[in-house]
C-alpha cells in the first residue's frame, strides 16, 4: 500500500501517553490507524542506552518511531537501529517547543535551520530502506506567513523527503509552555491545504485539534492524511469506525467490554514480565468516556492499581461499561 493510503489516519506521538501499552490498546480498536511512538531522543538511545524506549509489540504494525535529535551522525545511527528493530517508518520531531529540547538544538527550533534539517533527513533516508518523515509546525515565533512554511517544505523536499506531518499552528519558542503551545497559537488548516496544492506530489498529513471521523473526512478532501492526538487518547473508542469508514474494510463490531477484556489479558501477561500495572491501566481511563458509570469505572481502575492485581476486580470493572 502507498504511504498516502496507509497514513489516512494516524495517531500522534505523545510523550508519557502513546507508549507501547497505549498503542496496543489502540490497535485492539483499529487494525488500520498508523501508530507513532513517543519521541525517543538520540541521546537516550546512544548514550543513555535506553533501548527499552524502542520496545514495541509486534501487533502494533504499522508503527513509526519518532526520533528527537539534530546531530546527523547520531540520527543516522538511531535510524539504522530503529530499522533493525523492525519499525515501519522513521519520523523526525521538528515540532516540540520545550526549553529542554531547544537546549539540545532539536524540535521546533530546527524550523529555523531548514538546510540542516534537510541534511539530517536525507542522510537518514540514504541509510535505511523504510520511509523517513518529518513532523513540524507551520513556523516558529513571528514567522507566521505561509511563505515561511512554503520555503521550509521546499528545501526539505528538494533533498528527496516526501512525507510531512504538519501540526497546523506555529510554535512559540519563548514565553509559552509546551501545553500552551498546543492550544494558544491559532490553527491554520488553510496553510496545510495550500501546501498540498503547491506540492501535489508530497504526502501531507494534517494535525491539530481534530476530534471526530466527520472532521477527518473533511480534511481528507484536501490532504492525504489526518493525525489525531489528544482526542484519541481521551476517548480511544473514537477510532472504532475508522477501519470501515475511512479504509473501507468490513465493519466488525467490537464492544468496549471485548476490548477491555483483551487489554486486561495483555496487562496480566505484561505484569509477569515486570511492566508496571499503573502505566498500563491508566490508558483505560478514557474507555468509559460518555458512559453512565464513567467516574466509577475510573475509580475502579485506581483501586486495581492500588491493589496491584486485576483478577478479583475484573468482572466488576467490566460491569461498569455500558456495552
Ligand atoms: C502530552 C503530549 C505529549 C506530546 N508529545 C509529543 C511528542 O513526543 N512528539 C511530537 O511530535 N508531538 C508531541 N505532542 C504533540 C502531538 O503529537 C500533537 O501534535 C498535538 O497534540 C496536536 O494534536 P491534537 O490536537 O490532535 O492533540 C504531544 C502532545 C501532548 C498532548
Amino acid at each position: 500500500m502507498s504511504f498516502a493510503k496507509e497514513h489516512k489516519v494516524c495517531i500522534a506521538p505523545m510523550m508519557q501517553y502513546t507508549d507501547m501499552h497505549d498503542r496496543y490498546l489502540l490497535r485492539l480498536i483499529s487494525k488500520k490507524v498508523y501508530l507513532y511512538t513517543e519521541m525517543v531522543t538520540t541521546g537516550a538511545i546512544l548514550f543513555g542506552k535506553c533501548f527499552h524506549q524502542l520496545e514495541y509489540n509486534p501487533q502494533e504494525h504499522p508503527v513509526a518511531v519518532q526520533l528527537g535529535g539534530s546531530d546527523i551522525k547520531d540520527l543516522v545511527e538511531c535510524a539504522k537501529i530503529s530499522e533493525d528493530y523492525g519499525y515501519d517508518e522513521i519520523n523526525l520531531n521538528v515540532g516540540c517547543p520545550s526549553d529542554r529540547v531547544q537546549k539540545g538544538r532539536f524540535g521546533a527550533c530546527l524550523m529555523l535551520e531548514p538546510n540542516h534539517v534537510a541534511d539530517c533527513l536525507s542522510s537518514m533516508q540514504d541509510n535505511v530502506s523504510i520511509p523517513v518523515s518529518i513532523k513540524c509546525r507551520l513556523g516558529v515565533d513571528d514567522h507566521v506567513d505561509y511563505e515561511f512554511l512554503y520555503n521550509f517544505v521546499n528545501i526539505i523536499q528538494e533533498s528527496g523527503i516526501n512525507n510531512f506531518v504538519i501540526h497546523a499552528r506555529n510554535g512559540i519558542l519563548k514565553g509559552l509552555s509546551p501545553r500552551q503551545n498546543r492550544h494558544i497559537p491559532p490553527l491554520k488548516y488553510d496553510y496545510v491545504y495550500n501546501l498540498k496544492k503547491d506540492f501535489p506530489n508530497l504526502n501531507i498529513i494534517i494535525n491539530g485539534g481534530i476530534k471526530s471521523i466527520d472532521e477527518t473526512k473533511q480534511h481528507l478532501e484536501h490532504v492525504d492524511g489526518v493525525m489525531i492526538g489528544r482526542a484519541a487518547y481521551e476517548n480511544p473508542f473514537l477510532i472504532k469506525d475508522i477501519d470501515s469508514e475511512i479504509y473501507g474494510l468490513e465493519y466488525i463490531k467490537k464492544s468496549k467490554k471485548i476490548i477491555l477484556n483483551q487489554y486486561l489479558d495483555y496487562v496480566e501477561e505484561k505484569i509477569t514480565e515486570g511492566h508496571e500495572i499503573s502505566r498500563m491501566m491508566k490508558h483505560l481511563f478514557g474507555l468509559s468516556r460518555g458512559d453512565k458509570f464513567a467516574k466509577t469505572f475510573r475509580l475502579k481502575i485506581l483501586e486495581i492499581i492500588r491493589l496491584g492485581e486485576i483478577k478479583s476486580q475484573r468482572k466488576d470493572l467490566e460491569d461498569l461499561l455500558f456495552y
